[in-house]
């Protein structure tokens, strides 16, 4: 595809984020920054058990504390629909019936005047309930399970025949914790009802689904709801549902007539807006004595919440991840009474990575290899699985570039042979193959009279960088400074946004940008066609390019108009075009579209005398396409890396084992890094643009967190000797 685009340099470079100063002074308007005349506030009530059913509510003590409006529960509730699958089903709309399924489950929400006064009213609900035996373990016999839940198992070659016969044989079972999301904001709703319609804010990725969502368990018009989010505060993938708050917040808003606000508490956020579900993987190779691959297995269980999906496929990126003729990949899932479990960063990919790339540095050992060198002999040239060249694929480079910056020459093989003082010291590499994802997406761009561009899309900025690459793309489509140019997102009554996730957003709303632009600058064309005073009379959108806030002759720069001219010649306010995106089809473009790559290179320091293990260097490589700002790319690397070794070491969901009540959901026990747990970081971008979308990029915005676990995980085993196959890793486990 061709682009009328200038590249001007303009993209690319790692420009400050255009939203940076609205942030720091604090002027940037997050969900529960939003407030109203007679506003009231929202506290839910959770059930203490984590199977059964109420048997006895009682909401009088509540209902009589001061500041009290309303009390909701199962029994006074209305009829709510469900919300509209988004690919995955929708959490059912809350306090329908008495049936509890996990622990934590809203059994009530209370409205008050203030939300000191709705949290001491919740206080004095009082349930009872007729509990069940919860089902929490996956060995338990009463689990439901489920078999290839999405499609993506797969199977090539004779598996079984080529293990049989493999000169060499490895097997392993790896297990991970599951996380939380844990983003900083705490998730909030601001509702307000006006006659039939909705205004609602909320820590959503995906404006344009929630308004759907939000729109049919109300039994409204889409175009009655709308959602707003211009600051999102992350959310690492807990913002793409529609959850059960968020229902409860707009029913309690029409129940008590007045806007109301509900933000969750912490330990709210650990069972109100998903997980990463914990998982057991086992991973067997074959491979010939000169560690060429000859069979690949990799199989994953994952816990799943007793009712609804999630898309957690452990396995499928082994699938494509090596050269390999004989595999199998298959993922499982187990129905346990569980809060729900949903996207967390890297969803699957996470967890299976860790598997594969500690099951191929424990290959090497047995083989007695270099790691770098087993995964540069298995190197997949083509997509194995597509049986389709990569639409690009520069994992080769992220190696050698790495192990160049890193020093990995200077690594002598022998676990523990390397020292420094008292520390134990071990380097680890892992690869990273992440999965592509692109959503359809829409964008309409509006140039006014003054010669500035608005650009508009309903997506989110959840601290990616969203408002300012798009501020960057759209300048340069359109050939002017950033300083001209306002992308404005978070509003769903904007032209129809992806999702922010999957890392897909960045080729799905640029695409669409770029194509709006494009349509935009033919319409500034066909506003002089027929105009025997503009120098552009007649020019086709090949003919002419953009620079300097003007379109121009490609044949002749100086002849041109500026966008101001043309408009002011014609009499027209402003003008404006729409442009629209879809993923390409890899039959149709004859190529395996490719998620990001990297390798990841990690040196661990233990010292076993004083039990003290610290990452201590962490070299990133990727091949992300083209950058769209170095700056902000390098951001959401280093902020995965942070995530990936909160993963590999400090985080885990601890569920009570016998009531199955999430024990540590407060952030003084459910630990993550903090900055002394944070080494050098250091990250570099190689290879092309991609050829999939015609922006050119590949996601980057979650393949920062994937191949942590693992690299630490063999530099471990490099420093000390001892292999842990299960996520977090912790000194306890070392000695
Ligand atoms: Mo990401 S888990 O798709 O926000």
């Amino acid at each position: 595809m061709t682009t009328v685009e200038q590249r001007t340099g303009l993209v690319g470079q790692g420009v400050d984020r255009v939203d940076g100063p609205l942030k720091v002074t604090g002027a940037a308007r997050y969900p529960n920054d939003f407030s109203y005349p007679d506003l009231a506030y929202a506290a839910l009530v959770r059930s203490t058990v984590a199977a059964g059913r109420i048997s006895r509510l009682d909401t009088a003590a509540a209902l009589a504390s001061p500041g009290v409006l309303a009390v909701i529960t199962h029994q006074n509730a209305p009829r709510l629909e469900r919300a509209p699958d988004s690919g995955l089903t929708a959490p059912p709309p809350p306090l329908q019936d008495d049936r509890i399924t996990f622990h934590g489950q809203y059994v009530a929400v209370v409205v008050a005047d203030s939300a000191e006064e709705a949290t001491a009213a919740a206080r004095r609900v009082e349930a009872e309930y007729e509990p069940a035996e919860p089902i929490l373990d996956m060995g338990d016999p009463r689990a439901e399970w489920i078999t290839d839940p999405w499609g993506t198992d797969s199977s090539r070659g004779d598996l079984k025949g080529a293990l049989a016969s493999a000169e060499v044989r490895f097997e392993a079972t790896y297990t991970t914790a599951a996380n939380s999301n844990s983003p900083m904001g705490l998730f909030s709703t601001v509702a307000v009802w006006d006659g039939d319609d909705l205004t609602i804010h909320d820590s959503t990725q995906w404006p344009s689904y929630l308004r759907k969502a939000i729109a049919q368990v109300f039994s409204l018009p889409e175009g009655n709801v709308r959602v707003l989010c211009p600051y999102v505060g992350g959310a690492f993938g807990a913002g793409l549902r529609a959850w059960p708050h968020i229902m409860l917040a707009a029913l309690a808003a029409r129940t008590v007539g007045r806007p109301v606000k509900l933000v969750l508490t912490r330990p709210e956020m650990f069972t109100g807006v998903g997980h990463r579900t914990a998982s057991e993987q086992c991973v067997k190779l074959g491979a010939t004595r000169d560690g060429r691959l000859v069979a690949l297995a990799h199989e994953s269980t994952t816990p799943l919440q007793i009712e609804g999906t999630q898309f957690e496929p452990c396995t499928a990126g082994s699938a494509s991840a090596y050269a390999c003729p004989n595999v199998i990949t298959r993922d499982r899932q187990v129905r346990l009474n569980i809060p729900w479990c949903n996207f967390m960063r890297a969803p699957g990919e996470a967890q299976g990575n860790f598997a594969l790339e500690s099951a191929m540095d424990e290959l090497a050992y047995e083989l007695g290899m270099d790691p770098l060198e087993l995964r540069l002999r298995n190197y997949s040239e083509d997509n194995p699985r597509l049986e389709l060249p990569w639409s690009s694929k520069s994992l080769r480079e992220c190696y050698e570039v790495g192990a160049e910056r890193f020093g990995w020459s200077r690594r002598s093989p022998e676990p523990g042979s390397m020292r420094d003082g008292d520390s134990l010291i071990g380097y680890g590499v892992a690869g990273v193959s992440f999965f592509w994802y692109q959503e359809p997406c829409e964008a309409r761009a509006t140039l006014r009279k003054d010669g500035t561009a608005v650009v508009r899309s309903a997506v989110t900025d959840i601290g990616t960088g969203t408002y300012t690459v798009m501020t960057q793309l759209s300048a340069e489509c359109l050939g002017l400074d950033m300083a001209h140019v306002t992308f404005e997102l978070g509003d769903s009554d904007l032209p129809a946004g992806a999702a922010a996730g999957g890392s897909g957003l960045t080729a799905a709303v640029g695409s669409a940008v770029q194509a709006a632009c494009r349509n935009l600058v033919r319409a500034f064309l066909d506003t002089v066609r027929d105009d025997p005073t503009s120098p552009l009379q007649g020019c086709t959108i090949d003919e002419v390019s953009v620079g300097g806030g003007r379109i121009h002759r490609i044949d002749a720069p100086e002849s041109g108009e500026a966008y101001a001219d043309i408009l002011a010649a014609h009499g027209i306010g402003e003008l404006s075009a729409d442009g629209s995106s879809t993923p390409n089809d890899p039959k149709v473009a004859g190529m395996a579209p490719s998620g990001a790559f990297a390798a990841r290179f990690v040196e661990v320091r233990v010292d076993p005398d004083l039990g003290l293990m610290q990452v201590a260097r962490v070299v990133s490589v990727v091949d992300a396409g083209r950058i769209l700002n170095e700056k902000t790319a390098t951001s959401q690397i280093m902020g995965g890396t942070v995530g990936g070794i909160g993963m590999a070491m400090l985080e885990e969901i601890v569920t009570d084992p016998g009531t199955g009540r999430v024990a540590n959901a407060t952030f003084g026990d459910y630990l993550i890094p903090v900055n002394a747990d944070i080494p050098d970081m250091e990250v570099a971008f190689v290879g092309r643009p991609d050829r999939f979308n015609s922006v050119g990029v590949k996601g980057v915005g979650e393949i920062g967190l994937v191949g942590i676990g693992a690299a630490i995980a063999n530099a471990v085993h490099h420093a000390t000797g001892r292999r842990v196959r299960s996520l977090p890793i912790t000194i306890e486990q070392l000695f």
